[in-house]
């Protein structure tokens, strides 16, 4: 494949509109990543140019070029059982006080930025798991790429994905068949998936008076401006007293007060008050 250059005008033109429109802040140092991802796009569209691509996504009214775009630039790695202590912490702890707090009420949980389904289908698991039914919880789940969204409802995984798994689970919850694991039924009904650009309030009002967020691996994407404004829709998202995990290597320093931080079997665990 023969690659079309980028040049730095149409490089910064395209990030600053990728910015714009996602919170996702490319660096200098990863213009190869664009030159790279999109001239794949470009080849397709016989587009001689990315000039003439730019013009393109700008003029595109019904949004299926913004899509692919985010497709094309957003990274999209997970597995299940990632970052665990976190897990536990959740699972063990937190979902049983908000389901006394609540009353018997369903507990309302939010994967945001779930890419391929792996993170809320592990929390169903878990809360299975611990005794919980599926009518005691509800489970959302919102990524920016269709892609990884029609993925995530397929729920067929490879060997990579599922190599946390614990054995029981894999054999309760999968129906292995080579490298292929297809997640059972019971499991993918848990979860509803929506495409949710979490820098966009108008979007993320579809979710409200949730109880706990997932928002993991993703804020390192956004410039401080940007995660500003996706931790402040995340926290008019959450009920009072609600509670926020983001990836352990990320941190709300200088990004907000508006959460406390607890420390729980070497987890962070932000809470809304
Ligand atoms: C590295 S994955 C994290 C997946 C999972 N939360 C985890 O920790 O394993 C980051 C995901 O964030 C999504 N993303 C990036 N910018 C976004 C935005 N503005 N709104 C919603 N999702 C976004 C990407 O499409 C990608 O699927």
């Amino acid at each position: 494949m023969l690659s079309i250059p980028l040049p730095d005008s149409t490089f910064r033109d395209l990030r600053d509109y990728i910015y714009e429109k996602s919170g996702i802040y490319i660096a200098d140092t990863k213009k190869y990543l664009i030159e790279n991802r999109l001239s794949r796009i470009l080849q397709e569209k016989n587009l001689k140019s990315f000039e003439d691509y730019y013009k393109l996504i700008k003029c595109s009214i019904n949004g299926n070029e913004l899509t692919r775009l985010f497709d094309a630039v957003t990274t999209n790695e997970t597995y299940f059982f990632r970052e665990p202590e976190q897990l536990n912490v959740f699972a063990n702890e937190i979902a049983s006080k908000i389901f006394s707090q609540n009353k018997g009420a369903k507990i309302r949980i939010w994967s945001a930025a779930s890419s391929t389904g792996e993170e809320p289908y592990t929390l169903s698991m878990m809360l299975l798991e611990k005794g919980f039914s599926t009518r005691q919880f509800e489970i959302y789940a919102s990524d920016l790429s269709e892609g990884v969204l029609n993925s995530a409802k397929r729920a067929v995984y490879n060997s990579y994905s599922v190599r946390n798994i614990p054995e029981n689970y894999l054999k309760k919850y999968f129906l292995i068949n080579g490298q292929s694991h297809e997640l059972n039924p019971l499991i993918k009904n848990t979860v509803k998936f929506m495409k949710v650009n979490l820098i966009d309030d108008k979007n993320t009002k579809l979710l409200r008076n949730v109880d706990v967020i997932f928002c993991r691996n993703v804020l390192i994407y956004f410039d401080v401006k940007a995660k500003q404004k996706v931790v402040s829709n995340l926290y008019d998202s959450l009920n009072h007293g609600g509670y926020l995990f983001i990836g352990s290597s990320e941190s709300l320093h200088n990004i907000t007060r508006a959460f406390r931080p607890n420390v729980s079997n070497k987890a962070i665990i932000y809470q809304k008050v």
